[in-house]
């Protein structure tokens, strides 16, 4: 794809203030995933010789969630040039290495070709040192402006709070991701002062320095929307809806129905086979799998699930984590499912909860059926065989298992296991009283009689 051999650094140590968070900015999700994650799986395919992803101090949770990158400190932060200076003690740059690739934390909607791009660019005509992703953002706000000389080369970015208004009006904007060459141009890093207005080490100074050490910097133009900066919640939400535009239109090329593609929530892991229908108002959270032939009907709620062939789940059905659906399952409204396993042909129609659970082929779970997995302390199993019957509103109090082809009554509380081809009644016995209604009637209404005529 690329002939250049990179080594990575993904800065990722900036507070986010403008997030108002207690969260690192780089872990709020887009698309049930980190943005940094979304950085770093786009980068994945172009095969990087290292990735360092910088973090600053105590950002544990940051670590946590690039594993198995390099993870460099930076403390404190002060600024992108900083940053690129606390990675190059984990970095290795041996002869092979040609280009070491900056990017960011917070522009999650970065694809794989426009990175590979990027690294062509630092390839192209003449000794370039540095080339800088440049794009037209609809507005240019806060990013770093990018002046060019007479040939199109860059001569420098400013960043906008330094920027005089002649170069405020330029559109073409610094979109955060750079190329260096390896051997001459990255260890200009040093040389960045932080004579600004915002007394920080500015990456973008790298640029100038480049042209001094006689190398050119060139900007490739990239799309708009994959290079949008996070930095706020408005630009969180932006984020999001563009994410989910792409994953929709995916979804529908790979052959799935998505009747009201707006309405359907994906995440970046979500996996669907063909001739799935998703009806309006589904949520799809992180790892999903749907198999050909699935039906997700209306405002169901589904993450960490599996679904097999020619299932049909919802209205209004919950799959949590752990929830595997053989084929042909039927998971009907109201019903939620965790951390269970319906054999073939299981159906559960209506308004149930089974947790904890392994449920037989063919089985049929009963209206208002509730395993009782929690006694507040610990969490039990239940077990149900293939081909059993469980009646309407029947509580099963685990750990308890219920034999191939029971039956249970309606109403039944299951505390002991029952046996296979078992008949068990666990509820209490009726008793009709002929008659018994009418006179209960016939006396409350002589008392009411003789209220009556005693206030009169
Ligand atoms: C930066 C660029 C700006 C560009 C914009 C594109 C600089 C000086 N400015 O501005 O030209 O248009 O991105 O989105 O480079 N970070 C650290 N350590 C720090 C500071 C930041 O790791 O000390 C990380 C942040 O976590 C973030 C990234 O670097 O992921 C960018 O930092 P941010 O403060 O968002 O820069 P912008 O002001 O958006
Ligand atoms: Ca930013």
């Amino acid at each position: 794809m690329t002939q250049a051999r990179f080594a990575a650094i993904i800065l990722a140590a900036g507070e986010g203030t403008r997030l108002k968070s207690a969260r690192p900015k780089v872990l709020h999700e887009i698309a049930g995933q980190p943005m940094v994650r979304h950085v770093l799986d786009a980068l994945a395919p172009l095969n990087p010789a290292q990735t360092i992803v910088v973090a600053g101090q105590g950002m544990d949770a940051v670590a946590r969630a690039v594993a198995p990158a390099t993870i460099a400190i930076q403390s404190p932060p002060r600024g992108t040039g900083d940053a690129v200076r606390a990675a190059r003690q984990a970095l290795s740059v041996d002869d092979a290495v040609t280009d070491i690739l900056v990017l960011f934390g917070d522009t999650p909607l970065l694809r794989t070709e426009t990175v590979a791009v990027l690294l062509e660019a630092r390839h192209g005509r003449g000794d370039v040192g540095v080339a800088v992703a440049g794009f037209r953002p609809a507005d240019p706000a806060a990013y770093g402006r990018l002046v060019l000389d007479g040939d199109g080369d860059l001569i420098r970015i400013v960043e906008a709070k330094d920027a005089a208004p002649a170069e405020l009006a330029i559109g073409l904007c610094n979109g955060g991701i750079m190329a260096l060459e390896a051997h001459r141009a990255l260890p200009l890093i040093e040389r960045i002062g932080n004579d600004n207005a915002k007394r920080e080490y500015y990456l973008t100074d790298i640029v100038a320095l480049a042209r001094g050490a006689g190398m050119k910097a060139v900007v490739a133009e990239l799309p708009a929307e994959e290079l949008l900066g996070v930095n706020n919640r408005a630009e969180l939400a932006a984020a999001e809806q563009l994410l989910q535009q792409r994953l929709r239109a995916r979804a529908m090329e790979n052959g799935a129905t998505l009747i009201a593609p707006e309405t359907v929530w994906l995440s970046a892991d979500t996996r669907l086979g063909r001739d799935v229908v998703i009806e309006p108002n589904v949520i799809l959270g992180a790892g999903v799998t749907i198999a050909d032939n699935v039906r997700i009907r209306a405002f169901s709620h589904i993450e960490g699930a599996t679904i097999a062939s020619g299932a049909i789940v919802g209205p209004f059905a919950r799959l949590r984590p752990g929830a595997m659906l053989e084929a042909d399952v039927h998971v009907g409204n109201f019903v939620e499912v965790k951390a269970s396993r319906l054999g073939v042909g299981v159906k559960a129609s209506h308004l149930t909860y089974l947790g904890d659970s392994d449920i037989g082929a063919g089985t049929n779970i009963g209206a208002g059926t509730i395993t009782c997995n929690y006694d507040g302390f610990n969490k039990s199993r239940t077990v149900i065989g293939e081909r059993s019957f469980i009646g309407s509103n029947t509580a099963l109090v685990a750990p308890v298992t219920v034999g191939d082809g029971a039956i249970v009554a309606a109403g039944s509380v299951v505390v002991d296991d029952v046996p296979a081809d078992a008949l068990m009644l666990g509820r209490g016995q009726q008793v009709n009283k002929p008659g018994r209604a009418a006179k209960i009637r016939a006396r409350f209404e002589m008392k009411k009689e003789a209220k009556k005529t005693a206030a009169e």
